[in-house]
């Protein structure tokens, strides 16, 4: 299996064919040289095609997603809301394709997996060294300095993950946006430090109950909500399908990137964005709450220690589960 080449025996790409002066050519305009010839397999397992293309494939649609919202970000905060809820949307129907990702990752079977983490245990790499992940996690709200630590053997990264620690969130101008259409928002949520998590407050989800209560009044802005629980709550159900494909294919197991594996993944579960103070009123969230927690009370029965400890370098060796 290993000896076969990464094309299946067949060049794909084989030089660039002939093409009208002046005009563009498929392969050269997108790259696929360059782009196909990205998978520099470090084992001679079969799966590890597919274990990089994935993570590649995933990179790429974050990147798309980041570009999206980002844009969605910039057009809220100069009142062209129609503008951001259409990026907004084809941001959400990236993440279903990161999410349906999860069904080909889990055809990895747990031996072949771990042929393939044996052979490559000099590589020592993990999800949680994703840059791009972290710059999403951020603009969508999950500030924590703490993750800047994460990539400290990495300045470049430190430094990129530093500046998007500084700006603020598409929540924060969703905040300046409810303010400017008159409604009662703190001061200090307006000019609060965006480098913390957002602390809820019963002023702005007053807000969003009053856009919620008359959405008629309101559209523009309770489609806006819609489309922020939205984000958040596919990123859960990405996170869900990661924390049960891990699950299936490793188990139990420690992972790569020194974490306790599927606890610390149930943990990152808990960590929620801004829609409990979006909309704290929705069936759908209490629901969604729930199911979290279920996750966690079966991880902390399959934990060894019963606590759910997390990794020592980030948390001490502190159990934040409880
Ligand atoms: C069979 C495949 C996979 C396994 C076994 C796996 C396993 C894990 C584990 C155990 C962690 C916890 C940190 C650690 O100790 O390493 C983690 C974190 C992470 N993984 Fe994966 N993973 C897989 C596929 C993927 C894919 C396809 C992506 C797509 C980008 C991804 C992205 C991440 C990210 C972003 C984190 C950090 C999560 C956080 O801290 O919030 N993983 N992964």
């Amino acid at each position: 299996m290993g000896s076969i080449p990464p094309s299946g025996g067949h060049s794909y790409v084989h030089g660039r064919p002939p093409w009208p002066p002046g005009g563009r050519h498929y392969t050269s305009y997108l790259r696929l040289e360059e782009i196909l010839k990205c998978q520099s397999l470090i084992t001679d397992t079969h799966d590890e095609m597919l274990f990089i293309m994935i993570h590649q494939i995933s990179e790429l649609w974050i990147k798309l997603c980041l570009f999206e919202l980002e844009s969605a970000q910039q057009n809220v905060m100069h009142d062209r809301l129609n503008v951001a809820l259409k990026m907004m949307e084809r941001a959400a129907a990236i993440q279903n394709q990161l999410i349906q990702s999860w069904e080909v990752l889990a055809t990895i079977t747990p031996p072949e997996y771990a042929q393939m983490r044996q052979l490559s245990t000099a590589s020592g790499g993990s999800g949680l060294q994703s840059v791009q992940y972290r710059l999403l996690e951020f603009l969508l709200g999950n500030k924590n300095p703490s993750i800047l630590a994460t990539h400290e053997r990495d300045p470049q990264a430190q430094a990129i993950l530093e500046t998007a620690l500084h700006r603020p969130g598409i929540y924060d101008e969703a905040l300046k946006l409810l303010a400017r259409r008159g409604f009662a928002i703190p001061e200090a949520h307006l000019n609060r430090d965006v480098c913390q998590p957002y602390r809820a407050s019963p002023a702005v989800e007053d807000a969003w109950k009053s856009i919620y209560a008359r959405y008629d009044e309101y559209w523009d802005l309770y489609v806006f909500a819609e489309k922020l629980v939205d984000l958040e709550y596919r990123v859960q159900l990405w996170r869900c399908h990661h924390l049960k494909t891990v699950a299936r294919v490793i188990g139990f197991k420690p992972g790569s990137g020194g974490t306790t594996g599927v606890p610390y993944l149930a943990r990152v579960m808990d960590q929620v964005f801004f829609s409990r103070a979006a909309v704290g009123s929705r069936e759908a969230l209490r629901w969604l709450a729930r199911a979290s927690w279920i996750f966690l009370k079966q991880c902390r029965s399959a934990c060894r220690c019963g606590r759910g400890a997390v990794r020592p370098r980030m948390a001490g060796s502190a159990c934040a589960m409880l």
